[in-house]
């Protein structure tokens, strides 16, 4: 677990004109060594960022790169209400999520926010892997203590990825974005972002949710990922500040899971029914080794996944991996 320190966060700001900085004049403005000016050059070459180097001339980032930034993504914050407890930003770690699982907590009313630059073990759901590359994407776990009734927490899931799209809407993606359940953001039917929600059981009433938050953003091509995906920035064009993007998300996160404690998942149904990409479709939900066949339905009360099978019988699924048929 590496933390972002704020040299190597001012060291890419000054890098980020496009021209060529000697080593001593970076580690002048930055009032390290030049020898650690090299080391944390290094740091970046290691994560794979593309830096120039001559001799003569110094370094130069051949493509732009903005850090995540704590002070910048508290600035954009639309409210100033936000129960943001911690924001801890890592350079580097296994998962977010597991990063949570560690944490003590001194103030279970707030939300506490683990982010970092690449994850070496990035976790998807059903045990896939998350492709999780340096400085591109975003990384982020929210700890949140539910104090709900367990069997209501597939609602919860529901909501976090209705809170992933209109955060992206208000960020300036109007058309095209669905969720698929229960909870891939999708653009035009390609993987956009996806959820991990891990429990931790505690003593008392309450249970420690981990949200795990992977948004693909300034991603253009990589061979990695095995299914059809896009990036805010293959949708918008253009470079994206994600930490603009991370306060987008975390004030809409905050108003929706309020929301959701106060009135349940029966508030967010109407949007659901909006953004729902299975609705009506022939699917196949697949359950560890079983198989279901039918139309989706939308979802129940619960936040179960309704399917109309072929003898008329509506069944409702709580978890699972929902595919469309091929016709
Ligand atoms: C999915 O399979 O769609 C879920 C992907 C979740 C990825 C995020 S990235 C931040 C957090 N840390 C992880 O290891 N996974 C989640």
């Amino acid at each position: 677990m590496k933390k972002l320190t704020t040299t190597l966060i001012n060291l890419v700001q000054l890098l980020n004109d496009g021209v060529f900085h000697s080593g001593s004049d970076l580690g002048e403005k930055l009032k390290i060594s030049r020898n650690a000016v090299r080391k944390q050059i290094n740091v970046l070459i290691e994560a794979g960022i593309a830096i120039e180097s001559q001799q003569s001339k110094g370094y130069c980032l051949k493509q732009k790169l903005l850090l995540l930034d704590a002070k910048k993504i508290k600035k954009y914050f639309a409210e100033d209400n936000l129960l943001l407890g911690d924001l801890d930003i890592y350079r580097s770690v296994d998962s977010t999520n597991d990063v949570l699982k560690t944490k003590l907590i001194k103030d279970s009313r707030l939300m506490h926010v683990c982010l970092a630059e690449e994850q070496t073990a990035g976790k998807g759901r059903l045990g896939r892997q998350w492709v999780s590359p340096f400085g591109a994407n975003i990384y982020l776990s929210l700890l949140h203590h539910y104090s709900k009734d367990i069997s209501e927490l597939s609602g919860l899931s529901l909501i976090v990825g209705l809170s992933i799209i209109n955060a992206l809407v208000n960020y300036g993606i109007k058309t095209g974005l669905q969720i698929k359940w229960p909870n891939d953001i999708l653009y035009e039917g390609k993987k956009l972002a996806g959820i991990l929600i891990e429990i931790q059981a505690e003593s008392h009433s309450t249970t420690r949710i981990i949200i795990g938050i992977g948004l693909n953003v300034n991603l253009i091509t990589t061979k990695e990922i095995d299914q059809p995906w896009t990036s805010v920035a293959t949708i918008l064009g253009g470079y994206h500040d994600r930490n603009k993007i991370i306060s987008c998300l975390l004030t809409q996160l905050d108003r929706d899971i309020a929301l959701f404690t106060e009135h349940g998942l029966s508030h967010f149904k109407i949007e659901w029914q909006k953004y729902d990409y299975l609705q009506n479709v022939a699917i196949n939900v697949v359950h560890g080794k079983q198989v279901f066949p039918g139309i989706a339905q939308g979802i129940n009360d619960h936040g179960h996944l309704l399917l109309k099978q072929s003898d008329g019988r509506l069944t409702a699924h709580s978890s699972g991996d929902a595919s469309i048929k091929k016709s």
